[in-house]
């Protein structure tokens, strides 16, 4: 029933999902882009004909996304930038020079972000605020950055945040929940306070996503029993989330605004895979009252 978690990015080809050019003309900016879901996304958009501008501290891994847009058959274009979205300035700079080249963001995705797993009590404070300062202060920095620079002045846009489900607590990664929770709260505030600019906000709250950094980041029993805990038996895949970003860039998307979207498996009702080992009956059903 429960499939396993050693599949890595599966980086699939042109959407298999929409039709062709749906993005066409759009500039989206995508933080993160050099791995797992940020690159995945990256193929995934540019595949509908977007213009795509990933950033990331590292450039190499953003040629790399760069590249393999190029040989997925991208019909828009992807191009890479420098940025740790933590600081203001740097967010500043690719704000102005994705700009100057593109004339115009149509939708930022903040897709960047992270943590490590450790018990709260361990956890120091440089850890929590490390935690803290990219997944909260880098989606502000970033989101305030476009609205500021484009789309206030220009008829709005939309930000899609990457969060995490499930969200009635996040054992081992306090730090995390607290900062995923703080950007949800963020989105639907601004949601209302920036519609009259005309820009919408969502979050994607998303489960577990076989991307590398999960599969190899964290200790092998955990990666093992991952698919366990999640109802529908199996991880998400990269472009499952990429898919999504795609739909709420398109104009399908256009009257979502302020929504938390949880795309988990069923994870965040329920932690377990259903029915649980321990209450089946011979047959492998769940157990059920004898009715007379
Ligand atoms: N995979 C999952 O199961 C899962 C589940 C829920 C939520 N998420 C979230 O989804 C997002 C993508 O996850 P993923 O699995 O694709 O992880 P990933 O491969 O580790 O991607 C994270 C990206 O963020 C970039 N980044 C980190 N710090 C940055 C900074 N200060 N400034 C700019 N870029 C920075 C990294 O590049 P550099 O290191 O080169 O900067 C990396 O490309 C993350 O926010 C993650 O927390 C993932």
């Amino acid at each position: 029933m429960h499939a396993d978690a050693a599949a890595p990015d599966t980086l699939a080809t042109v959407s298999s999902i929409f039709k062709d050019g749906l993005l066409a003309g759009q500039l989206i900016l995508v933080s993160g882009g050099g791995s797992g879901i940020g690159r995945q996304t990256a193929i995934e958009l540019t595949g509908l004909g977007a213009d795509v501008v990933i950033c990331g501290r590292e450039i190499e891994p953003l040629r790399e996304t760069a590249d393999l847009c190029m040989s997925h058959g991208a019909e828009g274009s992807c191009s890479a930038m420098v940025c740790d979205i933590r600081d203001a300035e740097q967010v500043d700079a690719l704000i102005d020079a994705t700009l100057e080249t593109h004339g115009k963001i149509d939708t930022l995705v903040n897709n960047a972000g992270g943590q490590f797993l450790a018990p709260a009590e361990q956890i120091t404070e440089k850890g929590f605020d490390t935690v803290i300062k990219l997944n909260v202060h880098g989606t502000w920095l970033m989101s305030q950055a476009v609205a500021l620079k484009w789309m206030i002045e220009n008829g709005g846009g939309k930000i899609i945040n990457v969060t995490l489900s499930p969200h009635n607590g996040m054992p081992g990664m306090v730090h995390s929940g607290a900062a995923r929770a703080a950007v949800e709260n963020m989105t639907k505030t601004l949601s209302i306070e920036w519609a009259r600019f005309g820009i919408k906000l969502n979050a994607l709250a998303i489960g577990q996503i076989a991307t590398e950094t999960l599969l190899t980041k964290y200790p092998q029993v955990v990666v093992d029993n991952l698919s366990h805990s999640i109802p529908a038996g199996r991880l998400g895949k990269p472009e499952e989330v990429a898919w999504q970003v795609a739909y709420l860039a398109s104009e399908a998307g256009d009257f979502y605004s302020g929504s938390v979207l949880t795309m988990d498996g069923s994870r965040d009702n329920w932690l377990g895979p259903w029915p649980p080992t321990q209450l089946i009956d011979d047959a492998g059903k769940p157990v059920s009252e004898d009715r007379k």
